[in-house]
């Protein structure tokens, strides 16, 4: 299937992410991720990705209806994955699963060795779906800077 075009998981839909499925991203990240910061500016995370035009920004349908999206990130070292979200009416059928299989795939046809991703303590128990993926936690230490003229809470 080549790059960007839908891809048939089970009932689940993932295709790259289009200009008018911005709306509904927004709309999905405000329900799922409510507390803001990092993710009070849903907008501005849609531009700045949409930015790089690398293809890595994925939504998930079933039945249709728009119900997961994700970013990810490769910088020639490492992948990311950020904003993971499942609309809480669709959880658990798989649609996550679908999403991250598709990174996986997108950043290993890439050349990456390796994909990470954070996950802020009052999220904690999102381990366990990722564990399900094969996925493992690793003993780090993050650490972070604002950049001068950014936002705090801005990413
Ligand atoms: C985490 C999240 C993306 C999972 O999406 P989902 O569509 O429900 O996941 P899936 O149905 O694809 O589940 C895949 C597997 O993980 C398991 N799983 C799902 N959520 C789980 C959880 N919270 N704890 C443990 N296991 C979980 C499922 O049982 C399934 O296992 P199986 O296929 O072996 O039966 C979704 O719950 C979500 O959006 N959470 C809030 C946002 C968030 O935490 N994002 C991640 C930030 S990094």
């Amino acid at each position: 299937v080549p790059e960007g075009q839908a891809r048939p998981s089970g009932a689940v839909l993932v295709r790259t992410f289009a200009t008018a499925d911005e709306p509904a991203v927004v709309a999905l990240w405000r329900v799922v991720f409510p507390d803001g910061r990092p993710w009070n500016a849903p907008e501005a995370i849609v531009a700045r990705k949409c930015a790089q035009a690398d293809g890595l920004f994925w939504v998930a349908i079933l039945d249709g209806v728009l119900v997961g999206a994700m970013i990810a990130g490769y910088d020639g070292q490492r992948g990311w994955i950020y904003h993971l979200a499942v609309a809480p009416e669709a959880r658990r059928r798989g649609v996550g699963r679908a999403l991250v299989a598709e990174a996986e795939r997108a950043l290993a046809a890439r050349g990456c060795p390796k994909v990470n991703l954070q996950v802020l303590p009052s999220n904690r128990e999102v381990t366990g779906f990722y564990a399900r993926l094969g996925w493992q936690v690793e003993e780090r230490v993050s650490m972070g800077k604002t950049l001068a003229g950014q936002r705090p809470g801005q990413r």
